[in-house]
C-alpha cells in the first residue's frame, strides 16, 4: 500500500479527497500537513483534525506555512469553500486532538528520513510546505518515493486567471521549486479535474446508507455549499462541482485512467500571467536554451486526459 503524507488546505474538495484516501484499501495516510489556501492555516489545521476525528481516525496533523514563500498573501476565498472551509457549518461537535509540535516541513523531512524511499507526498494546496522541506533537506527528492500534485493546468484555462490554477497561483515560487526538484513527480491539474463533475444529488445518493454519520452529514453540508458556488459561477454545470483534489489520489491508485505526457514544467513568477504552469511538451526534441529553458530540468509527468467514467466508478 501507499504510505502517504497528505498536504492540504481543507477545503471542500480536500475533505472529499481525505475521505477517499481513508476509505481506499491501498492508501495509508501516515500524516496530514496543512497549508494556507482555501482558508487560513489555523483553520486548515482545525479542519484536518476535525475531519479525521469525526471519522473516528487519529492521524498526526502538522501545521504548515501561513503564507507564500515570497508573494504577498491574499485573502482566502470564503465564497468558494465557506469562511470555515467546510461550507460554514452551523455547528461543530466537540472533538479532541491537537497538532504535532513540529511544523509541516519538519514532519515531512522527519518521515522521509525515517522511511527512506517509502513516503508518497500527495499535495493538493499551495506548495509552501514542500518548498520549505526542500530547503531544509536538499536530499529530500532522493528520500521520497513519489509526489503527486493537484496543481496547474496546461491546455485548459485557469481558474484564478486565464492561465493560472489556484494552488500554483497562491505560491508560484514554492511551486517552481517543487517542479524543479528532481523527484518522481506527477501533476494532476485542471486539464483532467475539469473532466470530472459530480452532482450534489450524486453525493446524497452515495451517502444514503450512512446519513446519520456525522462525517457524512458534514461532507454533504460542505458539498452543497460548494455546488451553490459552482452553480453561480458555472450555471451550465447544474448543482454540481469539480472534485479536484480526489483526482490526485485517483491518479496514485489508478494511473492507467490518465493519459500523460512527460515534459519540463516551470512557473511564471510575476506579472499578469503569474502562477501559470508552462510545459515544454517537446522536452528532449527541441532545445529552447536561448529563452532560458535549461535542457536538463527534471521532467514532470503531466496528466492531460482522464477516463471520466472509470474515474467516477472508482470514486463511487
Ligand atoms: C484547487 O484549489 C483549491 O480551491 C481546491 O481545493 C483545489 O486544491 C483547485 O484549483
Ligand atoms: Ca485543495
Amino acid at each position: 500500500s501507499h504510505k502517504v503524507i497528505f498536504d492540504t488546505d481543507p477545503g471542500v474538495d480536500d475533505a472529499m479527497a481525505l475521505y477517499f484516501a481513508m476509505a481506499h484499501p491501498a492508501i495509508e495516510v501516515v500524516g496530514i500537513t496543512t497549508t494556507f489556501g482555501n482558508v487560513t492555516v489555523p483553520q486548515a489545521t482545525a479542519n484536518a483534525l476535525y475531519l479525521t476525528r469525526l471519522a473516528g481516525v487519529k492521524i498526526p496533523v502538522a501545521e504548515g506555512g501561513a503564507m507564500p514563500l515570497m508573494k504577498v498573501a491574499g485573502k482566502p476565498p470564503g465564497f468558494i469553500h465557506g469562511d470555515d472551509g467546510l461550507g460554514n457549518l452551523p455547528t461543530r461537535l466537540a472533538h479532541s486532538g491537537q497538532a504535532e509540535t513540529i511544523s509541516a516541513a519538519e514532519f515531512i523531512v522527519t518521515m522521509a528520513r525515517q522511511y527512506p524511499g517509502e513516503i508518497t507526498l500527495v499535495a493538493v494546496g499551495p506548495l509552501i510546505n514542500l518548498g520549505l522541506a526542500l530547503k531544509m533537506e536538499p536530499q529530500l527528492p532522493k528520500l521520497i518515493k513519489q509526489v503527486v500534485l493537484m496543481a496547474g493546468t496546461v491546455i485548459e484555462p485557469g481558474n484564478v486567471s486565464p492561465v493560472a490554477e489556484a494552488n500554483v497561483w497562491n505560491d508560484p515560487h514554492a511551486a517552481d521549486l517543487v517542479f524543479s526538484a528532481g523527484w518522481k513527480l506527477a501533476m494532476v491539474g485542471l486539464d483532467v479535474t475539469h473532466r470530472v463533475i459530480l452532482e450534489s444529488a450524486y453525493f446524497a445518493g452515495l451517502a444514503q446508507h450512512h446519513q446519520q454519520h456525522p462525517a457524512i452529514t458534514t461532507l454533504l453540508h460542505a458539498v452543497n455549499f460548494y455546488c451553490d458556488f459552482y452553480q453561480a459561477a458555472r450555471p451550465d454545470l447544474g448543482h454540481a462541482c469539480y472534485c479536484h483534489d480526489i483526482l490526485a489520489f485517483v491518479y496514485l491508485v489508478a494511473p492507467e485512467l490518465f493519459q500523460t505526457q512527460d515534459g519540463r514544467v516551470r512557473v511564471q513568477l510575476d506579472g499578469l500571467g503569474n502562477g501559470q504552469t508552462m510545459m515544454d511538451r517537446h522536452a528532449g526534441a527541441l532545445a529552447y536554451a536561448q529563452s532560458g529553458w535549461e535542457a536538463h530540468r527534471p521532467e514532470t509527468r503531466v496528466c492531460l486526459q482522464v477516463d471520466t467514467a472509470q474515474c467516477l466508478a472508482l470514486i463511487e
